[in-house]
């Protein structure tokens, strides 16, 4: 499967900026931005941790899943995806396929500055944030490198900042 489009797609953990610094990256290179998040609660009407509630994280990464492909259709695209988009076999190997995939490295602790437990969160809701971040953390880390093009360390580093280091790094 390849994908030779110019579309640049952010992975990495929960609190790692996907989402805002997506949005500068896309402002910046005349791209058009896309969440997979907020293309699951557009798409369904209801809260992540509705989904989560009714369908199970099965039901979720399902969906995230057919956000990430209705996206790929188009070109010029810088996509924010959700931290455990990488857990979900088929949206790893799409993700893979694109040769702009951009890592998000973020540390426990700036994750947990930069995380607010809310609906779009469920992963954290009654459990202890940091010791789910660090869990999931294990388990990810070696997706997140295995199928990233380009990583950036993000710690103490404005969303802009980053920004521009992508954009020079695609050079
Ligand atoms: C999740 C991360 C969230 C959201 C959902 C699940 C995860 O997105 O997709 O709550 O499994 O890490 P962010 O990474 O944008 O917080």
């Amino acid at each position: 499967m390849t994908n030779k489009s110019d579309n640049i797609i952010l992975i990495g953990p929960m609190g790692s900026g996907k989402t805002s610094t997506g949005r500068i990256l896309a402002k910046e290179m005349r791209f058009d931005f896309l969440d997979t998040d907020e293309e699951v609660v557009k798409r369904t009407g209801v809260s992540i941790a509705y989904i989560f509630d009714v369908e199970g994280e099965t039901g979720f990464r399902q969906r995230e899943h057919q956000a990430l492909m209705k996206f790929l259709d188009n070109d010029n695209i810088v996509i924010a995806t959700g931290g455990g988009i990488i857990t979900h076999d088929k949206s790893r190997a799409i993700i893979r396929a694109c040769n702009r995939v951009v890592y998000l490295k973020t540390s426990i602790e700036q994750q947990i500055e930069r995380t607010t437990v809310s609906d779009k969160r469920p992963l954290l809701i009654d459990t202890d944030p940091a010791a789910k971040l660090q869990e999931l953390m294990l388990t990810r880390e070696p997706l997140y490198e295995e199928i990233s093009d380009i990583m950036i360390d993000t710690d103490e580093r404005s969303t802009s900042e980053i920004a521009h280091e992508i954009i020079d790094r695609l050079r």
